[in-house]
């Protein structure tokens, strides 16, 4: 009768807690299809752990994050991302470092999402619009930022980025994941590879199929 006792106390205790630690992983990228023999397997979720001991100084830190990235592109911004594949040290984390630099007049860091990470920026120079729009029903959610003004944009949320001042701007970001990912809307929907299906985003955006068209012929920067 005791040892029932025991018994059933030890199942309760283990059964509370699997329930405690219930949770999946959260996904370092946008999909692991499940294999059952590992041999011809790659490990993506974190990566493979180098011993301990043998760590150095190098795998946890980075150089030249002073340099400004290039603008002179069609959007006029430049993201210099310090993720997992820049610091090793990352790996597991759960973090990782962005700066933005802006062209003057105009420099757009155009609307994305980070499908692992919130963000939280700093304004180092200059003058940006920013904002990110909520979930359907989609409400925007704007501010202009100057030098030491910080910001939020939630995990998955569509965000953007504007310089609306008359110098360059530059901004630093922390990320919650060691690799967030990026989607830019734009080059997603209008300059994927192979291209959707010109009927999908006629229907999608109500236009003329002209200006399907003339979208998809456009060459979509990654600024990233
Ligand atoms: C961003 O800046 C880097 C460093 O100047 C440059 O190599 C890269 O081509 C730039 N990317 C874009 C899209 O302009
Ligand atoms: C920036 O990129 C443009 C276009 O690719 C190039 O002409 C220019 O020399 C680059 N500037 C610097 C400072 O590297």
């Amino acid at each position: 009768m005791k040892g029932a006792h025991v018994l059933a106390a030890f199942v309760l205790l283990a059964l509370s807690s699997s329930f405690a630690s219930a949770f999946d992983p959260s996904p370092l990228q946008d999909f692991c299809v499940a294999i059952n023999d590992p041999k011809d397997g790659v490990f993506v979720n974190g990566k493979f752990c180098r011993d301990p001991m043998l760590a150095t100084a190098n795998d946890f830190s980075f150089s030249g994050l002073n340099i400004p990235g290039n603008t002179s592109n069609k959007v006029g911004s430049n993201v210099t991302l310090v993720n997992v594949d820049k610091i090793p040290g990352l790996n597991t984390l759960g973090i990782s470092l962005a700066r933005i630099d802006f062209a003057p007049y105009g420099g757009l860091n155009p609307p994305h999402t980070h499908p692992r990470a919130t963000e939280i920026l700093v304004v180092l120079e200059g003058t940006l619009y920013v904002g990110f729009v909520t979930s359907n029903p989609n409400r925007l959610i704007t501010k202009v930022l100057n030098a030491g003004d910080v910001f939020v944009f939630p995990i998955g949320l569509i965000h953007f980025q504007f310089n609306i001042g008359q110098t360059n701007a530059v901004a630093i970001s922390g990320l919650s994941s060691q690799n967030p990912g990026v989607i830019t809307i734009a080059n997603a929907v209008f300059g994927s590879n192979p291209p959707i299906n010109p009927g999908v985003l006629t229907k999608a955006f109500q236009v003329d199929k002209n200006v399907v068209s003339y979208l998809q012929k456009q060459f979509w920067v990654n600024n990233h």
